[in-house]
């Protein structure tokens, strides 16, 4: 993606992207950087995190995303290495499986913690930097599970509808800073996370399972072109969440 000028069309931008070290992530990480901006690369996984920062020839930071202290860290070494922030891309997240009358506190604080706690902290925590930027974009990935409702996974879909609750209402209150907030549902796309659930892709109505690049390309466009669209949600799922495929003949 390239502006007409030929120019590539991030350049001059500072994004960080959280949960950057694999999967999802590393795919933002590398596509953001393909287009030029300085990315900042967030992680709890130390090694992986260094060796996608190397790939990218951006910044590894060690940030757990419900710690406030690491999000203060982050975003003044941020500022320091290249000036404030303009592109926060909130990925990080868990799954867990549980029943519902079976999930204990901790597993669903443990969920909702990071998923939907890390999100409001990378918001809290950028959208000052955005300000001084003079504008900024962040992109809260939720999950077709923000969309709709799956079984023995409560924690992880009240989580993901937090998630794009969040967004719409961050999106009011940034749009006075030129701050867009919006959120991403990706269907099941391959990545460690996937293969852990081990669900039986065969029962989904869906062509094929996503690639994390696909999530990627979304992500690029929203950042950039998509100029006039805040606190919407954007669906990439190949068609999982349309409705019910029934078997008639
Ligand atoms: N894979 C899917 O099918 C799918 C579908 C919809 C949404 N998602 C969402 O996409 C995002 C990325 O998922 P993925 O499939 O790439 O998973 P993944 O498990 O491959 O990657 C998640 C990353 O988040 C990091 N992380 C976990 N806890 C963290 C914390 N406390 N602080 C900082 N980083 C932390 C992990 O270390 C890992 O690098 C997640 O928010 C996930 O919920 C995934």
């Amino acid at each position: 993606m390239s502006n007409l000028d030929g120019k590539l069309s991030l350049s001059g931008k500072v994004a960080v992207v959280t949960g950057g070290a694999r999967g999802m992530g590393a795919a933002h990480c590398i596509a953001l950087a393909a287009q030029g901006a300085s990315v900042v690369v967030c992680d709890v996984l130390d090694v992986e995190g260094a060796a996608v920062a190397e790939q990218v020839g951006g910044t590894y930071l060690h940030l757990d995303v419900t710690s406030e202290s690491d999000w203060e860290s982050a975003v003044t070494a941020t500022e320091a290495a290249y000036g404030p922030i303009n592109i926060l891309v909130n990925n990080a997240g868990v799954v867990g499986l549980g029943r519902v009358d079976k999930t204990e506190l901790e597993e669903w604080n443990r969920i909702v913690g990071i998923n939907l706690t890390g999100t409001f902290l990378g918001i809290r925590w950028c959208a000052d930097s955005m300000k001084k930027a003079g504008s900024g974009v962040i992109v809260n990935i939720s999950s077709t599970a923000g969309l709709v409702g799956y079984c023995d996974m409560s924690a992880y879909v009240a989580s993901k509808w937090g998630v794009r609750g969040l967004t719409k209402s961050a999106a009011l209150d940034l749009g006075r800073f030129n701050i867009r907030v919006v959120s991403i549902h990706p269907g099941i796309i391959e990545t460690d996370m996937a293969a852990d659930l081990a669900i039986s892709f065969k029962r989904q109505a869906i062509p094929r399972i996503g690639q994390s690049e696909e999530v990627a390309k979304l992500m690029l466009y929203l950042v950039s072109d998509a100029s006039y669209s805040t606190g919407a949600e954007f669906v990439v799922d190949g068609g999982q969440t349309l409705g019910q495929v029934y078997d008639l003949t």
